[in-house]
């Protein structure tokens, strides 16, 4: 399979990355990437590495997004603009990978979004972070009734991963961190699995 991983140098990115070039061949791109660039904060880089992408490769047969920002901050201080900054990357960002990749995936290819427990476990300052990732869930869950046939969409929503666990301990009391090879489990079942509109959820 051709396997194009958005944030492939990421914390979760990386280890899906290791995992899929094993058997796969995968493309990492991301902002800084200078073969793959991408900012999924701007619909026009979306569509401009798709376009390149398949001038390069053809069509492919997964998409990966495992980026996505969300500004974290007591309720009372988030401003609207604050808001802007999920609603743009990790929720339109990620709607833009879905509406934009499908047009270069192979019949039946996949797209994999990534969202998190908040969504369904929010923690003090996440107003803004678990919206979004309840929307993306809807979304997918929406979409994927009208592409059936042709696309498959999932969504990997997991805990706090191991690897970034010293980061965000203090957010989460109580929250048991998600052993990396766990969280690859959802990776693996949205891409080589046959399920659609899925919010695949690894809490523990
Ligand atoms: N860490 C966790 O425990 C955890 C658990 C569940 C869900 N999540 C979610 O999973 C996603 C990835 O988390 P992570 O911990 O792996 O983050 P991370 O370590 O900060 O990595 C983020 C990756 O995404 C890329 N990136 C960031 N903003 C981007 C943008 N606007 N456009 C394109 N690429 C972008 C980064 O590379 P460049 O800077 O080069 O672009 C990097 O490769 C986030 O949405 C996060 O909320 C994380």
């Amino acid at each position: 399979m051709k396997i194009v991983v958005i944030g492939g140098t990421g914390t979760i990115g990386s280890k899906i990355v290791e995992h899929f070039s094993k058997i796969h061949q995968v493309l990492v791109a991301g902002r800084s990437s200078k073969k793959y660039p991408i900012d999924i904060a701007d619909t026009r880089s979306i569509k401009r590495l798709f376009k390149n992408i398949k001038k390069e490769q053809g069509k492919i047969d997964a998409i990966i997004c495992a980026a996505g920002e969300a500004k974290w901050a007591p309720f009372k201080d988030l401003s609207e603009t604050d808001y802007h900054i999920g609603l743009r990357s990790k929720l339109m960002g990620q709607v833009n990978v879905v509406r934009y990749g499908r047009k270069i995936l192979k019949k039946r290819g996949s797209i994999t979004l990534t969202t998190g427990v908040l969504a369904d476990d929010p923690v003090y300052q996440t107003a803004s972070a678990a919206m979004v990732n309840g929307a993306v869930h809807s979304f997918v869950q929406a979409a994927a009734l009208e592409m059936k046939k042709k696309i498959r969409l999932n969504v990997v929503s997991s805990g706090v991963v191991i690897d970034a666990y010293d980061k965000y301990e203090s957010y989460f009391p109580g929250h048991p961190p998600i052993e990396m090879d766990k969280m690859m489990h959802g990776y693996v079942r949205s891409v080589e699995g046959r399920g659609t509109g899925q919010v695949i959820r690894i809490y523990v």
